[in-house]
């Protein structure tokens, strides 16, 4: 199989090899050469760890052991964007992920993780997980109908797995195994890049303040609502409202900034 570059940001450039992930940090000229490679490998190292922990406690691409300073390989998160998805959903379906979104943040807070950013890109709505993968494309759950579109199964069929729910079997090949969970999306949270472990009030708060700031960018129409049900997820957090509360803070401070 090829290599194909899925992505490139400010520093590093994604690329997919074997349906695994590799991001690998590339130089900066302007840097000097050691400076250069310390930062990389710091930050390299910082996000490896960081994934690792969060990998733990909710969906997010558990890495591989490093094999190089410079480069993360993790498994291949196969999904859609939240942030390319979310407008096209149905406002029900919306909110639903962000309620789940919401309760993901709260789990990641209360290990004491910072994501750092907190933005609808970092966010995949996973369309296959476990034994799943190694089923056909055409019986891996698609969680909501808007996105049952792209499925190439008839829709008599289509339904019976989009409702499939907690209790349905697989028609067959799978040994009648249940579909766990298939009812609920799945996020994934990646690009631990900018994030850090601390248990402050403020740094919490201003994590989710960044995610609203988001949501309100690319999810105008709705954000409001979408951001409701964030807090109602993140309610689940032993810190929540004392976080809550500093984040209306945080707000008024970045209006008169
Ligand atoms: N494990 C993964 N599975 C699937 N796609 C990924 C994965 N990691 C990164 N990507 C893709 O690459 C893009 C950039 O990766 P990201 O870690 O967010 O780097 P950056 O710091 O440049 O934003 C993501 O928006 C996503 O599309
Ligand atoms: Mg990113």
């Amino acid at each position: 199989m090829g290599k194909e570059i899925i992505g490139r940001g400010a520093e590093a450039v994604i690329i997919l090899e074997n349906n695994l992930v590799i991001k690998d940090r590339v130089s900066k000229s302007y840097r000097i050469k050691e400076i250069d490679e310390k930062i990389r490998k710091q930050r390299t190292k910082a996000e490896k760890k960081l994934l690792e922990k969060a990998s733990k406690i909710i969906n997010a691409p558990d890495p591989f052991p490093l094999e190089n300073n410079f480069q993360i390989k993790m498994p291949f998160i196969e999904g859609e964007k939240i942030s390319e998805i979310l407008n096209s959903l149905s406002v029900k379906e919306q909110k639903e992920i962000c309620k789940i979104a919401g309760q993901e943040i709260a789990k990641l807070h209360d290990a004491e993780i910072i994501h750092g950013d907190l933005t609808t890109s970092n966010m995949i709505l996973g369309t296959s997980c476990g034994f799943f993968n190694s089923q056909p494309r055409s019986l891996r759950i698609k969680w909501f109908p808007a996105l049952a579109k792209s499925l190439t199964v008839p829709a008599s069929q289509r339904q019976e797995v989009v409702e499939g729910g907690s209790n349905k079997k697989i028609p067959s090949g799978a040994g009648g195994r249940e579909l766990v969970n298939v009812g609920e999306p799945k996020i994934f949270f990646i690009d631990f890049g900018l994030g850090f472990i601390s248990n402050k009030v403020e740094d919490k708060a201003v994590d989710l303040h960044l995610l609203k700031q988001a949501l309100e960018a690319k999810h105008f129409e709705n954000w409001k609502i979408l951001f409701e049900e964030i807090e109602k997820g993140y309610a689940k957090s032993k810190d929540s409202e004392k976080v809550l509360e500093r984040l209306k803070a945080v707000e008024k401070r970045g209006r008169y900034k």
